[in-house]
């Protein structure tokens, strides 16, 4: 962690550009979970146009993931095979579908950007879990274990989309978790959790996760976690009035475009095998 974060994420903000990834994705497979909009369509777009085989936009929406697509497909100059396949991280019923899918139509994946994500303060519940433990830690983790003999078939990298945020998690209803109860189980009660801390602390399990992945998974598999910093996407979109407009002033001053941040989740699923259970922030490995 950066002796002081503050300072840290303005400095990144305000006069660090990730620079684009020149790497050549030629013959592979990548799914990107969350395509349809900001960081994971800008992502989209740039594997494509470094020519990868075949991009899946995992979407909850295969409406909008094919929007996506249209407007991609007029960027990109390769030949990329870009294919819209509906996954929903809240539901297991459709992450099930979706790995099933993977294990029967396709031959290799190389790389797994693990996108998706909301932002909220309101408490909402799916499968007995809170909407950003479900959509940042639950689903993600259960669609790699479902996934782990495909992905170490072809020795993938399989990139978490973190955030800096974590930084900032104060860890409530964690720190009091009562003698025999898990983490997760005191993360699911309403009572104690304060509903606009829970980004923070999504991001802060997901960071456990991605290192406690990194050790399941296997040495054939990479797992990295990145942080894109900043950026003006679709991903402040529940917060309108007054803090809709705190957003879009702090996003005007310090917010990266999402193709500029998005070159941070092209540097994770590209990074080797010496980011394994790293966490990067700006596309290199940081603390
Ligand atoms: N923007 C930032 O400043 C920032 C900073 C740090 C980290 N991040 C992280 O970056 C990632 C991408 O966010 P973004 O900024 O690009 O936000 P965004 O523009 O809102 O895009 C989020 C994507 O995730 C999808 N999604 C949401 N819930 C889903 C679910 N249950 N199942 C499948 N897909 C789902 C959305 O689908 P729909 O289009 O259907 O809603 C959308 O495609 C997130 O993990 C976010 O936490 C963002």
């Amino acid at each position: 962690m950066p002796k002081n974060p503050v300072k840290n994420f303005l400095y990144t903000q305000l006069f660090t550009t990730p620079p684009p990834v020149r790497e050549s994705f030629t013959g592979k497979t990548i799914i990107i979970t969350g395509a349809s909009a900001g960081l994971g369509l800008s992502a989209t777009q740039q594997i494509a146009n470094l020519d990868a085989d075949r991009v899946i936009l995992a979407c909850r929406s295969v409406s909008k993931g094919e929007a996506a697509k249209l407007r991609i497909a007029e960027n990109i100059t390769s030949q990329t095979r870009l294919e819209v396949w509906q996954l929903d991280l809240t539901s297991f019923e459709s992450i099930n579908t979706f790995a099933g899918r993977v294990e029967n139509e396709l031959d290799r994946v190389d790389g797994l950007i693990s996108n998706a994500g909301i932002l909220t303060a309101e408490w909402r519940v799916y499968n007995s879990e809170e909407s950003q433990i479900m959509t940042h830690v639950i689903g993600p983790v259960m669609l790699c274990l479902l996934l782990k003999e495909k992905l170490a078939k072809s020795s993938a990298t399989v990139s978490i989309v973190g955030s800096d945020m974590h930084h900032f998690s104060r860890l409530d209803g964690w720190a009091d978790v009562p003698e025999g109860e898990s983490v997760l189980e005191s993360l699911r009660k309403e009572s104690t959790a304060k509903a606009e801390e829970r980004n923070t602390i999504s991001k802060l399990v997901q960071v456990l996760c991605a290192q406690q992945l990194a050790i399941e998974l296997g040495t054939d598999i990479t797992v990295n976690i990145t942080n894109p910093g900043f950026c003006i996407t679709e991903n402040h979109r529940e917060f309108v009035g007054i803090k809709g407009a705190v957003i879009f002033c702090a996003e005007s001053i310090l917010g990266r475009r999402a193709d500029i941040g998005a070159r941070t989740l092209v540097a994770g699923v590209a990074a080797g095998k010496t980011s394994h259970g790293q966490y990067l922030s700006d596309g290199v490995i940081s603390e």
